[in-house]
């Protein structure tokens, strides 16, 4: 048999890249190695992205050039597509390229080594059943940082959004086996790791035997007092206030909350069937704000969803001058075929969607720059990353609000995953700029 060289590109959310590391686990449980480097593997998998057309579009891309670049390197490898995309176009993305060998959904990993396998050997081979069961609660993620960590509570769900393909791709939601969460939380305590993400697409409707999300965040942060806690994301529906008690009383679990609004008008939120109307996000915001103060807010909108009238547009940046999000997420409307909204005539010309995409855009950077510089003479805590991509001697952290600072780190006094005090004295829209603090 031929030994496995496995290289993994991931695209599109955390839970893609949680699922990367997932599948490399259990890749090297089955002998394969990971390839650190495109040009040294024989197996490449693309972990992807169905969420909107671009995402797509840029992995059909990806797959010609991948096969040019092989061909120029006078190389043999099997090309996989995983994730979202295998699980939505399934044998269609045999058709749509010549280059792809392996088509496997998100919850049938557990089949990439014989799959893998089989490819090297010249079949082209597909999965994508969906699971109502699969967790891979029992697979400890091969990770590559040694201080922050993505840990998947729940996968699929069911909230049918109507524009969104997620519960086609993911499939229904189901929760993860508390026991095998809290092992894999005592794993990265005693592994000195500094900070947790809890991962579902919608966190907040976890539910194992009696333990609900609150419930869970609370025994997390009891057990692992020094780490950090972070969770995305939270249905604005079902964000409950035993939820925002749990922020506020842990230290530890971060102060800050990602809520997709969306849409600011009402009757684009019922179109949506996001079933929350404008004021229960306000009075959310509100109650979120005073249990938690300092409490950092980041949202997605979606602008030019069909039949959206300026009315609806203008309701949208409303309601975002209202609550003043720290950042956004901003998308133009997508139509994904399958879904409820697709159905609905995509009436809203492109350059309409761009000017009302701009709009928002403007507004959200002019509001997180003003945000940001209030952040000016304060002293942070952050947690430190990685150098910046820009400039080696600046190095990148963030705060437990989730607010990326660039500080000097040139005789690298400074690792990743320490802790340290910074006062911030610049900022922009986007990031915040801190020195050290001469002791
Ligand atoms: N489960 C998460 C969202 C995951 S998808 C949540 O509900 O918070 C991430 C974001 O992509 C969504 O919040 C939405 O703003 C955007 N999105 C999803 N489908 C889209 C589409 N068809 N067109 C444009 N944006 C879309
Ligand atoms: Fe998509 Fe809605 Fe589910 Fe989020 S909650 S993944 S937007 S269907
Ligand atoms: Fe994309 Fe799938 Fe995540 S569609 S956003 S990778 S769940």
């Amino acid at each position: 048999m031929a030994l496995i060289s496995v290289f993994i590109e991931t695209y599109g959310c955390q839970m893609n890249l949680n699922d990367t590391e997932i599948v490399k686990s259990i890749m090297t449980a089955s002998g394969a190695s990971v390839a650190s480097e495109l040009a040294m593997a024989n197996v490449i998998l693309l972990n992807t992205c169905s969420v909107r057309y671009n995402a797509e579009e840029r992995i059909l891309n990806r797959i010609d050039f991948l096969h040019h670049f092989l061909k120029k390197q006078k190389r043999n490898a099997v090309i996989g597509i995983i994730g979202c995309m295998a699980e939505r176009l399934k044998g269609k993305l045999f058709e749509l390229s010549d280059f792809v060998s392996i088509v496997v959904g998100p919850d049938e990993y557990r089949k990439l080594p014989e799959i893998t396998s089989n490819a090297l050997k010249g079949s082209k081979d597909i999965a994508v059943e969906l699971s109502k069961t699969e967790t891979y609660s029992d697979i400890l993620p091969l990770r590559k940082s040694g201080f922050s960590a993505w840990l998947s509570i729940m996968r699929g769900c069911n909230n049918f959004c109507s524009y969104c393909i997620v519960p086609y791709t993911r499939g229904r939601e189901r929760s993860r086996d508390t026991t095998s969460i809290l092992k894999e939380i005592d794993y990265l305590v005693a592994n000195n790791f500094k900070e947790v993400t809890l991962l579902g697409q919608n966190v907040n409707s976890y539910s194992f035997n009696d333990t609900t999300f609150p419930k869970l965040l609370e025994t997390i942060a009891i057990r692992a007092p020094k780490m950090r806690i972070r969770f995305i994301t939270s249905h604005p529906r079902d964000m409950s206030d035993e939820l925002i008690e749990t922020i506020a009383k842990y230290d530890n679990v971060c102060n800050y909350v990602h809520l997709a609004l969306q849409s600011g008008s009402d009757r684009i939120l019922k179109e949506m069937n996001r079933r929350y109307t404008a004021e229960h996000f306000l009075d959310l915001v509100t109650k979120l704000r005073e249990a938690v103060p300092n409490c950092a807010i980041s949202t997605d909108i979606i602008a030019g969803y069909p039949t959206e009238t300026e009315e609806d547009h203008k309701d949208t940046l409303h309601l975002m001058q209202k609550i003043r999000f720290d950042s956004a997420f901003m998308f133009k409307y997508s139509p994904r075929e399958g879904t409820k909204a697709a159905k609905i005539n995509d009436n809203i010309p492109e350059e309409e969607k761009i000017r009302r995409l701009n709009e928002v855009i403007n507004l959200q950077n002019n509001i997180s720059r003003e945000k940001n510089a209030l952040e000016v003479g304060k002293i942070v805590e952050i947690l430190v990353e990685n150098p910046s991509r820009k400039n080696t001697d600046d190095w990148v952290g963030r705060t437990d609000t989730n607010k990326v600072v660039i500080f000097n780190n040139k005789n690298k006094k400074y690792q990743e995953g320490d802790f340290l005090n910074l006062k911030i004295n610049k900022s922009t829209s986007a990031t915040l700029f801190g020195e050290t603090i001469e002791e």
